[in-house]
């Protein structure tokens, strides 16, 4: 891999709370990994190639922590339920279409053009039921040189027989399939298991998914306290569970001996919220999917506050955009109307808490990313603000802001991940 040094105007988050901003600075990048940000070039670097970016900002790359690739096709329409209407009149029917591979080989296409030409470099997703469609996702995604999670989704009862496992022997034959065959082609695009949520899996098939969980030592994602309807269905369906979160748990499915990422979070207890951090979890926050689905809007400066670690997500097509940036500004836009609202304790999220959201605080779900920091993998995208004139010389902080606000794909000039070029 070749050593090299970036040069312009970057930024990072350096906490929850502070960004940190080198303008005109230099970026040492040898064997894919970033070696610190510097005003000059220090000495054990000078002599390698440079590329100048001059003027541009250049932001660590973003990290989608919870996206259903086979949504992106009827992403913008069938905004008018919640969220388990919404299931089963719009997303169900629509996933039972990825059982033929030639239309999973065709929408999926269009879902990975749009995600290699955002912001994000690593995202988590869900396919859907169906093995080969779910392979030939991860062979674009493999291709496309972003690094991802992809899991087959699980889910065995309530929901149409055409999006359910035939039954609970057969559905894990099919995901160990799937986990070998997807650890034998792919290098960047891991297997994740994804028990689609508690409504659509039975005890046995949870069980089940432990095993392999197990044995494979694999991450799990799945979606937590959403929607009203949602939580109250789920505290029938295990009533001995004192929580959303311990219905997962009792499977050993809730993290703490396995890396987990839980989509939502809006309505959590406290119980619930020390259960997740005590084991770990990830709680991928979804602001526009929490707005189109009636869900609420989830208290993140408090989870913040309390230590857990939070990222940012698009949940297409609950979301109907796959711009973190656009998600940046709808969970700014969204926390400041739970404050006015509903509760005057829980604080709107700053600019800076809603970029470490997408940076540093999804990224570290990957290991060392979502920084520049010495050691860390070398994920960039760089923006080009110059046709968003502007009467006044900006900073760097507000020429920031205005791209979360005014920025679309055309802007994106250039992107990097684990190292590697993709455009640019
Ligand atoms: N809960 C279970 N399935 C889904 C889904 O596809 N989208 C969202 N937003 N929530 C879910
Ligand atoms: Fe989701």
């Amino acid at each position: 891999m070749k050593d090299w040094i970036i040069k312009g105007n970057f930024l990072e988050s350096e906490s929850p709370d502070r960004f940190h901003i080198v303008e005109n600075g230099f970026l040492p990048v040898t064997d894919g990994l970033c070696r610190g940000l510097f005003s000059v070039v220090p000495v054990q670097y000078q002599g390698l190639p440079v590329t100048d970016y001059g003027d541009r900002l250049i932001l660590p790359g973003m990290t989608d922590l919870h996206v259903h690739a086979p949504q992106f096709a009827f992403r913008g329409l069938g905004m008018d339920m919640e969220l388990l209407d919404w299931l089963n009149h719009y997303t169900f029917p629509e996933e039972s279409k990825y059982g033929d591979l030639s239309y999973a080989r065709k929408a999926y296409k269009d879902f990975v053009a749009c995600l290699l030409h955002s912001t994000t470099t690593r995202a988590a997703i869900f396919a859907t039921i169906h093995s080969a469609a779910t392979l030939e996702l991860m062979e674009q995604l493999e291709r496309s040189g972003l690094q991802t999670l992809v899991g087959k989704v699980n889910m065995d009862r309530n929901c149409p027989e055409v999006v359910r496992e035939p039954d609970v022997t057969t559905a894990l034959q099919n995901t160990e399939q799937w986990i070998c065959e997807a650890r034998s082609r792919f290098a960047r695009t891991k297997p994740i298991l994804t028990p689609r949520f508690i409504p659509t899996c039975s005890d046995a098939l949870m069980h089940g998914l432990k095993d392999l969980q197990r044995r494979y030592q694999l991450p799990v994602q799945s979606h937590l306290s959403e929607n009203y309807g949602e939580i109250s269905w789920v505290r029938k369906l295990s009533p001995t569970a004192s929580c959303y979160g311990g219905a997962y748990d009792r499977f050993g499915l809730l993290g703490g001996d396995h890396a987990c990422i839980m989509a939502h979070c809006v309505h959590s207890t406290d119980e619930e919220l020390e259960l997740l951090q005590r084991n770990g979890v990830y709680i991928a926050h979804s602001p526009e999917s929490n707005m189109n689905l009636a869900s609420g809007v989830a208290p993140i400066s408090r989870y913040l506050e309390l230590g857990l670690s939070v990222g940012l997500a698009s949940d297409v097509a609950g979301g109907s955009h796959l711009s973190l940036l656009q998600a940046m500004m709808h969970a700014i836009q969204v926390s400041k109307l739970r404050w006015q609202l509903l509760d005057s304790n829980v604080r709107p999220l700053t600019l800076e808490q809603a970029f470490y959201l997408a940076t540093a605080g999804g990224g570290a779900f990957f290991g060392k990313v979502g920084r520049f920091a010495e050691g860390y993998a070398f994920d960039a995208v760089v923006l080009d603000d110059s046709s968003l004139s502007h009467p006044q010389h900006l900073d760097l902080r507000s020429r920031l802001e205005r791209l979360v606000y005014l920025s679309d794909d055309r802007h994106i000039v250039a992107k990097y991940v684990a190292g590697i070029k993709l455009f640019g």
